[in-house]
């Protein structure tokens, strides 16, 4: 038993001996394995080494839009998360307008868009060795439907007898982008025409500015309050306020009518005189001649009261309308 025991052990021995003999190789190997460890363990302790994408984004207003930080970093746990427009510090913390952009969620999504959110965008990331920027930025941009008004060259008004022409313009008061693509404009908030029109035939409404509407030969059918509607790559924007181009034109003709219908001497009669179309602008002045002669002066009122009639009263009685 003893010798059994001995030659265990002696083969024990040997095992181990056997080891022994192969040891120098697999140390030198796990030397190895340790060295490359150190090796690019080291190179990682490191500060994060951030990239932001994409590189541009173009949204509407009301969308969402996703703002993606990728880094690497050795430590792996972050401890500050800082996103930066045009260079100044988002504040994250308005969880109304901004979700994400902190250590639990790099990326940034702001959750519904609006003007003030145009800009460029970088992504700043801290362990506990340092701290890394993004190199590149998200161009953020975010488009929105015009606000227009409504301008008119000259100013006006105008006189219908001049047959002048007028230009309207609908100018941009706010927009991303500037140009408007289409305009619609409106006469007594009826829609009159949307430029460019490319279905009409008889002249090149398709290739000119829409934002110019050239009225020609002004006379009273064009006496309308106007306003527009600009739209661009985000849609229709609302319509602007009504501007009125005023024209003035002469009264229509008058007629003459008295009372009572026959004249009674030595009693009063009343003449009246009425106009279908007042002119503009309407006035309450009027110019009465009598026998053709005249203006009597003293009596510019619509309705003429002579007393008693004789017969120095059978003259021929006329109006004039005063502009
Ligand atoms: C957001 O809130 C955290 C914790 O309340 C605070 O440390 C941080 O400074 C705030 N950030 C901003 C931009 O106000
Ligand atoms: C963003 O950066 C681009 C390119 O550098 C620049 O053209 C653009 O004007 C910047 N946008 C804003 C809002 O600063
Ligand atoms: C109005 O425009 C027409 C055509 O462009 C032109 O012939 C006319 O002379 C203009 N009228 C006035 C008063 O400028
Ligand atoms: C436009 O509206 C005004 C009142 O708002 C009215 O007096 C005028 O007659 C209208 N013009 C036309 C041509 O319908
Ligand atoms: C234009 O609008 C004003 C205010 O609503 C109104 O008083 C005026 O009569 C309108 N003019 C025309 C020509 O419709
Ligand atoms: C913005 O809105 C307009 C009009 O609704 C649409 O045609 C366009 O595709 C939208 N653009 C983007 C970037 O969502
Ligand atoms: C009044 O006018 C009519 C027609 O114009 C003319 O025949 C008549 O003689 C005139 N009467 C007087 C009194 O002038």
């Amino acid at each position: 038993m003893g010798n059994m025991a001995l030659r265990r052990s002696a083969q024990g021995v040997a095992k181990s001996n056997s080891i022994a003999v192969r040891s120098p190789i697999s140390l030198s190997l796990v030397l190895l394995l340790c060295l490359a460890l150190v090796d690019s363990s080291s190179a990682q302790v490191d500060p994060p080494v951030v990239k932001v994408s994409p590189s541009a984004i173009t949204a509407n207003t009301s969308e969402i839009v996703l703002l993606n930080c990728e880094y690497f970093a050795n430590p792996a746990s972050l401890t500050q998360v800082e996103w930066y427009r045009n260079d100044i510090l988002v504040n994250v913390n308005d969880t109304t307008h901004y979700k994400g952009g902190n250590s639990e969620n790099v990326a940034l999504v702001i959750k519904s868009t609006e003007k003030e959110d145009i800009g460029n965008y970088s992504c700043q990331l801290s362990n506990n060795i340092g701290t890394g920027t993004s190199d590149h930025k998200i161009n953020l941009d975010v488009q929105y439907a015009p606000s227009v008004e409504i301008l008119m060259i000259p100013e006006g008004p105008v006189k219908e007898s001049d047959e002048s022409n007028v230009t309207l313009f609908c100018n941009v008061l706010d927009a991303n982008p500037s140009v408007l693509t289409k305009v619609r404009w409106y006469a007594n908030s009826t829609l009159l025409k949307e430029l460019p029109d490319c279905e009409e035939t008889r002249e090149d409404l398709c290739h000119i500015d829409p934002s110019k509407l050239l009225l020609e030969s002004i006379g009273r059918g064009f006496f309308y309050n106007y306003s527009c509607e600009g739209f661009n790559a985000a849609g229709w924007g609302p319509r602007s306020e009504d501007k009125e181009l005023l024209v003035h034109y002469e009264p229509g003709p008058a007629a003459l009518s008295h009372f009572p219908l026959v004249a009674v001497k030595k009693k009063s009669v009343t003449f009246s005189c009425s106009v279908d179309d007042p002119g503009f602008p309407e006035s309450n002045r009027f110019r009465w001649l009598r026998g053709g002669r005249g203006p009597l002066q003293d009596i510019v009122t619509k309705d003429w009261t002579v007393e008693p009639v004789g017969l120095d009263s059978r003259t021929n009685y006329s109006l004039l309308r005063i502009q």
